[in-house]
C-alpha cells in the first residue's frame, strides 16, 4: 500500500510523528507532503527533528495568505504531486486549510482520501476550522474518527458507513514524549524571562482567529491573563505577535510574560512543570487533561467534550464577564481529585490507521 500523507501546520505535524513512526515499522511506503502553511522553524522544523519524523518527500512553499489564496495555492501546487504519485490513499490531518486543500485535490482526481480526527465539531461556524472539517469529512471516503463522540456526530450528518473509530494519535506522541521527559535526558524547557520554572506558573497559548482578529477582544484576553496572581508564561504563535503588533497591543507585564512557541517535548515538560493551563487551542487542551493538569479554554465551545468531566476542563469564553476573583479562581483553581477514564484510546492509535488503511485498500 502507498499513502500520501498531507500536513502544513504545526498540529498535523504532532499527528504525523506517530502515523509516520507506524508506517516505518511496515513495508508500506509512505509519503509526507508538506504544503508549507508553516514555515518558520518554531512551528515546523523542530517538530521534525524532535519527533523524529523523517524530512519531507514533498514541499509546496505554499506559505501565509487569506484563507482562499492559500487554500488555493495548495490545492493547486497538490495536483501534479498527486498525478504523479497515485497512491493507494491520500491521508489528511485535523482542520486547517492544508487538510481541506488535500482532500479536495484527492477526490476530484478520483483518489481515495481518508481523514484522520474526523467528526470533530464545535457547532461555531464562524471557526475557519469547522467549514475545514465539515467539508473534508463529507468528501471522504474514510473517516477516521477518535472519539464516540466524533463517531456520533458523523452518524448524525448520515456518514456512519465510513467511519472507523481508531481513538486518537495525539494520546500515542503524548505519553510516549511524557515518559521520555520524566525519563530525563531532555534538556529544561525555554520559559519566558520572569518565570521561574520552580514555582507555580500557568502555561498560555492564545492564537484562534475568534481571539486574536478582533481588537477589542485579544486585548480584553491579553488584561485577563496579566491581572491573574500566577505568573503567566505565554508562548507566542507568530499570528498572535503579528495581531498585536497590528493592534497595538502590548503583550506582557502584570504577571504575563511571553516566549516563543515550544519544540512538543519543551511543551510537554512546561505543563508538566505547571500548575494549569489557558488556552484557545484543541491540542494543548487535550495535552493538559493526558499530563494531569487542569485546563480553562478561552472559548464558548470545545471540540474535546470528555476534556471537560470532572472541571479538568473549563470553558471561559469571556473572563471579563466573570469579575476578576471569580476569574483568578477559575484559572488558578488546582486539579480535580476526580480521575480520568480512557476517552482517547490506548496511546496505539496510529497503528490501528495504518491497519484500517491497509484493510480499505480498494
Ligand atoms: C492554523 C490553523 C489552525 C491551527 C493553527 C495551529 C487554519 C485555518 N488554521 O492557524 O486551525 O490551530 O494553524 O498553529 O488552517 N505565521 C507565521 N509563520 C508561520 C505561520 C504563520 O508568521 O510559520 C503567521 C502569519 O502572520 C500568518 C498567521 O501566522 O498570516 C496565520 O497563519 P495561518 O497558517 O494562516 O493560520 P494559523 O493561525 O497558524
Amino acid at each position: 500500500m502507498k499513502v500520501v500523507s498531507i500536513v502544513g501546520a504545526r498540529p498535523q505535524l504532532v499527528k504525523l510523528a506517530p502515523i509516520a513512526a507506524a508506517f516505518a515499522a511496515t513495508d508500506h511506503e509512505h509519503v509526507i507532503v508538506h504544503t508549507g502553511q508553516h514555515y518558520d522553524a518554531d512551528l515546523s522544523d523542530v517538530f521534525f527533528s524532535g519527533l523524529g519524523i523523517p524530512d519531507p518527500d514533498v514541499h509546496l512553499g505554499i506559505g501565509s495568505g487569506s484563507h482562499g489564496v492559500q487554500t488555493g495555492r495548495t490545492l493547486a501546487a497538490l495536483d501534479p504531486v498527486l498525478a504523479a504519485e497515485r497512491p493507494d490513499w491520500v491521508l489528511v490531518y485535523g482542520d486547517t486549510n492544508s487538510t481541506l486543500a488535500g482532500a479536495l485535490s484527492a477526490v476530484k482526481m478520483h483518489l481515495p482520501v481518508a481523514h484522520l480526527e474526523a467528526g470533530l465539531r464545535s457547532f461555531n461556524r464562524r471557526m475557519p476550522e469547522e467549514h475545514n472539517r465539515v467539508l473534508t469529512d463529507h468528501c471522504a471516503d474514510l473517516l477516521l474518527a477518535p472519539t464516540e463522540e466524533a463517531v456520533r456526530h458523523l452518524a448524525t450528518e448520515g456518514l456512519a458507513e465510513r467511519v472507523v473509530l481508531v481513538g486518537d494519535v495525539m494520546v500515542d506522541v503524548c505519553l510516549r514524549v511524557r515518559d521520555a521527559v520524566r525519563a530525563g535526558g531532555q534538556p529544561r524547557p525555554q520559559l519566558p524571562e520572569g518565570i521561574d520554572p520552580d514555582a507555580p506558573y500557568l502555561l498560555a497559548t492564545l492564537h484562534r482567529a475568534e481571539n486574536t482578529d478582533d481588537p477589542r477582544r485579544l486585548g480584553a484576553l491579553v488584561s485577563a491573563l496579566a491581572e491573574l496572581p500566577v505568573p503567566v508564561a505565554l508562548l507566542a504563535h507568530p499570528r498572535l505577535l503579528a495581531k498585536a503588533e497590528e493592534h497595538g497591543i502590548k503583550l506582557g507585564g502584570g504577571a504575563l510574560h511571553v516566549g516563543r512557541p515550544l519544540p512538543y517535548a519543551g511543551m510537554v515538560a512546561a505543563v508538566l512543570g505547571s500548575v494549569g493551563v489557558v488556552t484557545d487551542s484543541g491540542g494543548l487542551q487535550k495535552e493538559a487533561y493526558l499530563l494531569d493538569r487542569p485546563c480553562t479554554t478561552l472559548r464558548p465551545e470545545t471540540e474535546w467534550v470528555e476534556t471537560l468531566a470532572d472541571d479538568w476542563n473549563r470553558l471561559v469564553p469571556d473572563p471579563a464577564a466573570l469579575g476578576r476573583s471569580a476569574w483568578a479562581e477559575v484559572a488558578t483553581r488546582s486539579r480535580p481529585a476526580a480521575g480520568r477514564g480512557n476517552p482517547y484510546g490506548d496511546g496505539r492509535a496510529a497503528q490501528n490507521v495504518v491497519r484500517v488503511l491497509a484493510e480499505h485498500v480498494r
